[in-house]
């Protein structure tokens, strides 16, 4: 007999059929994610659970699913909606999919930078607000990446791609994290400073750790207060890492230049948040790792985490605390 699984939301084909082909699987077959109450019905006495970055993760909800959970696994690489010590006192194995997304994250980092500076989603709306009548010498005037520095909380995976990327720029590069060495940033042409000096010396600050009570609010009014009136925030980690009503204060009364995000809290964006009032600010819906090779690496990535623990094999990707 096949083991049972629950897939919260139809993935891409190429891990989807990996996993019909092995295992007994309910898949939600909606947009929309399963609310928490159906997930809860959903997984009772599943063996294993391929859920997204959408789904809460639980202690009630491994309990609700009973004591032959033996994997959960991630279609993503951050896990901060898995309770993963809930997990481990279960015995509970707990995948993601690190690796396969770094380069479309990092890409798209680079986008928001771009469309931020030179003031993109701007430019297009003076267009069709039809106020492009001649070419002139100071309108839509963005900031220079040519000479200026650039930070990078969080130099992992995403972090180091992004850093990569900044040398056809000619930009200089600050990054930390906390057990960052100066030879680890030196590897990627980064100078390792604190916190507080890369707020202060950055152009660009670009946000890559991830979400945990450590991070939650990292950028926050004090932290923000410590950056350049020009600079410019990116954020294509989590919506959390930021205090988002600072933010919007900040970029309001020119504490700060502008913001683009990829990521907010909530998600998705209410319409009515304030933040979508500004015109310093560029917000896209969470579209970090969209691309179709990288999706289906995520897919496939995701289905061989499962099939490994139901069969009691080490996980292609284990997340460790
Ligand atoms: P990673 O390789 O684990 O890198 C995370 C980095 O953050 C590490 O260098 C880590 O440093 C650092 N860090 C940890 N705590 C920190 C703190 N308090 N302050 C500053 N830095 C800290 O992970 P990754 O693969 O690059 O992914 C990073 C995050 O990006 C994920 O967790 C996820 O939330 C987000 N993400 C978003 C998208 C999207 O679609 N927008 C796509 C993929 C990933 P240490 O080694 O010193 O702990
Ligand atoms: C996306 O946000 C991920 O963590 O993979």
């Amino acid at each position: 007999m096949k083991p049972k699984v629950f897939v919260t939301r139809v993935i891409p084909d190429a891990g989807l059929n990996r996993v019909k082909q092995f295992c007994d699987a309910d898949i939600w077959p909606e947009d929309m994610p399963p609310p928490y109450e159906s997930l809860i019905q959903r997984v009772k006495g599943v063996e294993g659970l391929l859920c997204l970055l959408t789904d809460r993760i639980d202690a009630n909800l491994m309990d609700a699913a009973g004591p032959q959970l033996k994997v959960i696994s991630q279609m993503a690489v951050g896990y901060d909606n898995i309770d993963i010590a809930a997990a481990q006192a279960r015995g509970i194995r707990v995948g993601n999919t690190p690796g396969v997304l770094t380069e479309a994250t990092a890409d798209l980092t680079w986008a928001l930078l771009l469309a931020a500076a030179r003031r993109i989603v701007e430019g297009v709306q003076y267009i069709r607000d039809g106020k492009w009548r001649t070419w002139e010498p100071k309108a839509l005037l963005g900031a220079d990446l040519s000479g200026a520095t650039l930070g990078i909380i969080g130099l992992g995976r995403i972090g180091k791609a992004v850093a990569r990327r900044a040398a056809g720029f000619n930009l200089s590069l600050l990054a930390y994290s906390p057990s960052l060495t100066s030879e680890e940033a030196a590897e990627v042409s980064a100078r390792r400073v604190e916190l507080h000096e890369l707020l202060r010396e950055s152009d660009f600050v670009s946000l890559h750790c991830p979400l945990n009570p450590e991070t939650r609010h990292l950028i926050n009014r004090n932290t923000l207060a410590m950056m350049r009136p020009t600079a410019i925030l990116i954020n294509t980690a989590r919506g959390g890492i930021v205090d988002q009503r600072a933010l919007y204060d900040a970029l309001r009364n020119g504490v700060i230049g502008g913001a683009a995000l990829d990521v907010t809290d909530p998600e998705p964006l209410p319409l009515d948040d304030p933040l979508l009032t500004l015109p310093n600010v560029t917000i896209v819906p969470h579209i970090g790792s969209a691309s179709k090779w990288t999706r289906d690496q995520m897919a496939m990535m995701a289905a061989d985490n499962l099939i490994a623990g139901l069969k009691d094999e080490p996980l292609p990707n284990q997340v460790r605390r």
